[in-house]
This record gives C-alpha cells, sequence and structure tokens, in this order.
C-alpha cells in the first residue's frame, strides 16, 4: 500500500522540483541493448560513454551502431546523402568508448546498465560505481526480469535509482517503461521520464512488478501458445498465423520467441516461477527446455522453433 499511494502521489505531482537534467550519459554494456541506447542518445544530442569489458567488444558495439546509423540514414536522407554522412559524423562524435567504467561515470548525470541478466553481477557493478559516481548522479537497469528494488540495494542511492527498461530493436522501438521503486524519489522519476522523451521515446510508468507491463504480459502468451501446441491444440505455423491475421500481431507467437531467443525466455519464466512457484502462468514447457537444451535458441543460433539460414 505505501508503494501504491507513493505511485499515486508521484503520478499526481505537477510542479517540478529541481530535477537532474540528463544530459551526459554513462552506458555500461555495449551489447544489442547498450549500443542501441548509446545510438539513439547520441543521436537526440546527448553526450555518450559507452562501457565494455574488452577492446574487441567495444569495436562490434561501433560498427553496430554505425551500421545502425546507416540505415537510417538510407531512409531520413535519401536524396541527400551528404547530409546522412554528416548526421552519422555528427552522432558519432558524440559517443565515446571505454573499458573502464570507474572513469567514465566521474562526470555523468545518469548510469545506465544494460549487461548480463546476472543479479549478483549487476549488483556488484552498481556496488562499485556507487562509490565513485556524482551525488547528483541517477543509476537505472534495462533489466528485463529482475527486481529494480533488488539491484539497487547494492547502492546508497536508493532514490536515485530506477528502472529504464528499452525494447529491442531501440532505434526502432518507441516504448520505454520507466520504473520507479518504492525508495526512487520523484525527482529521479521525472528525471527519467524526461530523459525518455528527449530520446524521442514515449515513456510509461510501472511498478516494480516482474515484467513491468509488457513482459508481464507478453511471455505467458508466448508460453501458453507453445503449451496450446504441446497439447495438440495446433500447429505452430498454424498458431502464428492465427495471431497474425485474427489478432493483427505483426508475429506469431513463435516467430517472436524465436526473435527474443529461447534461452532468454526459458530464463526469464525459470526466474519468476522461483518467485511465484504455484503460478501456472509460469510453469516450465517440455518443449521449451529441450529446445534449449539442444542450443537452438532462436535466430540467433539458426534454429529454434523455425530454421533459419
Ligand atoms: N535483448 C533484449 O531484447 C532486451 C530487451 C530489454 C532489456 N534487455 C536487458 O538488457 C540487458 C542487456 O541485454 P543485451 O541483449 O544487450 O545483452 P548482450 O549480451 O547483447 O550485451 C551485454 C553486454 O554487456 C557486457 N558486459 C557484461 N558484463 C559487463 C560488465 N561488468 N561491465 C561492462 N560490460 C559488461 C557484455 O560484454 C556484452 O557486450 C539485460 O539485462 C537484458 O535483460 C534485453
Amino acid at each position: 500500500m505505501a508503494f501504491f499511494t507513493h505511485n499515486i502521489s508521484r503520478a499526481l505531482s505537477s510542479t517540478a522540483v529541481r530535477n537532474t537534467v540528463i544530459k551526459h550519459v554513462t552506458i555500461i554494456g555495449g551489447g544489442q541493448m547498450g549500443a542501441g541506447i548509446a545510438q539513439v542518445a547520441a543521436s537526440t544530442g546527448h553526450t555518450v560513454m559507452l562501457v565494455d569489458t574488452s577492446e574487441d567488444i567495444l569495436k562490434k558495439s561501433v560498427k553496430g551502431i554505425e551500421g545502425s546509423l546507416k540505415r537510417v540514414v538510407k531512409k531520413k536522407f535519401a536524396d541527400k546523402p551528404e547530409e546522412g554522412a554528416a548526421f552519422i559524423q555528427k552522432v558519432m562524435k558524440n559517443v565515446s568508448f571505454t573499458t573502464d567504467a570507474s572513469s567514465a561515470v566521474q562526470t555523468t548525470d545518469l548510469v545506465l546498465e544494460a549487461i548480463v541478466e546476472n543479479i549478483k553481477i549487476k549488483q556488484d557493478l552498481f556496488g562499485g560505481l556507487d562509490k565513485l559516481a556524482p551525488a547528483h548522479t541517477i543509476f537505472a537497469s534495462n533489466t528485463s526480469s529482475l527486481p529494480i528494488s533488488d539491484i539497487a540495494s547494492s547502492t546508497k542511492r536508493l532514490d536515485r535509482f530506477g528502472g529504464l527498461h528499452f525494447f529491442n530493436p531501440v532505434p526502432m522501438m518507441k516504448l520505454v517503461e520507466v520504473i520507479g521503486t518504492s525508495s526512487t524519489s520523484q525527482e529521479t522519476f521525472d528525471s527519467l521520464m524526461s530523459f525518455s522523451k528527449a530520446l524521442g521515446k514515449t515513456p510509461v510508468s510501472c511498478k516494480d512488478t516482474p515484467g513491468f507491463i509488457v513482459n508481464r504480459l507478453l511471455v505467458p502468451y508466448m508460453m501458453e501458445a507453445i503449451r496450446l501446441h504441446e497439447r495438440g491444440h495446433g500447429s505452430k505455423e498454424d498458431i502464428d498465423i492465427a495471431m497474425k491475421l485474427g489478432a493483427g500481431y505483426p508475429m506469431g507467437p513463435f516467430e517472436l520467441l524465436d526473435y527474443v531467443g529461447l534461452d532468454t525466455a526459458k530464463f526469464i519464466m525459470d526466474g519468476w516461477s522461483a518467485m511465484d512457484p504455484g503460478n501456472p502462468l509460469f510453469g516450465q514447457s517440455e518443449m521449451l527446455n529441450k529446445l534449449v537444451a539442444e542450443g537452438k535458441y532462436g535466430k540467433k543460433t539458426g534454429e529454434g522453433f523455425y530454421k533459419y539460414k
């Protein structure tokens, strides 16, 4: 109840208290999500420092961002290739790359973490950076499935800690789920909402509950599609066609599972079922377990429910 009241008061507050205006962002993790967020932040005039564990990984992040910007420019500056090239140059100037997280957080407004989905590793990271980042710096996690309050507990800045959950691919997907815990201050929450809008995204306010909004609805839906198929109620192809043509979804649940990664889907379900073992929505699927055990994770490994060349 305390949490509910906190959220309501947050929602009703209209007076802008002195919020941190986020201009400089340090993103930890230059993988799929971190590189995407870096690209969007740099494209919208923010100064970005992207951190990962090795130079080789960072080289891949640079390549990924440049490749993605080229696709954006192809559409946006179709008839003006020089302007497109200048745009890429300007955006890339806004991003720096480093393996030194300790130095990277010393002058920054926001530390946004997009590293491996492991609570201990995330806690260790934030616990260490808490001692190094300035007092005004807001910390945020892009976790898909872990409680923000558990990650924040390794720091002493509980009031300046929240969740910013982006969607893949970040440059394309308009939504950001902004998560406040019961300790997140109104100012921090407002700053995270403003930052999301400054990125050109549409933020929604979420409670710190498993899966926030989108995954809480989407993951059980995908799991139920597998169970429907396991019970012999329909082929995966028919279920995908049915949801696309009957519900107007752009992808069927099996196509979406292959895109998300079957390992990721299983990891999320295992975590939630450990938190809420009796919930039938979070039950195991033999078919999913078998595919994951065989290393068939979906598009990224060339095979999941479907085969990819
Ligand atoms: N992939 C998605 O669709 C998606 C969507 C929303 C949120 N997320 C969340 O975003 C986070 C990252 O996911 P991803 O798909 O980008 O993963 P990824 O594996 O593509 O990238 C993670 C990156 O973090 C780096 N890393 C790991 N530990 C590090 C450390 N201590 N310091 C610096 N870098 C470190 C890795 O080298 C890797 O480059 C996860 O928490 C995930 O749950 C993922």
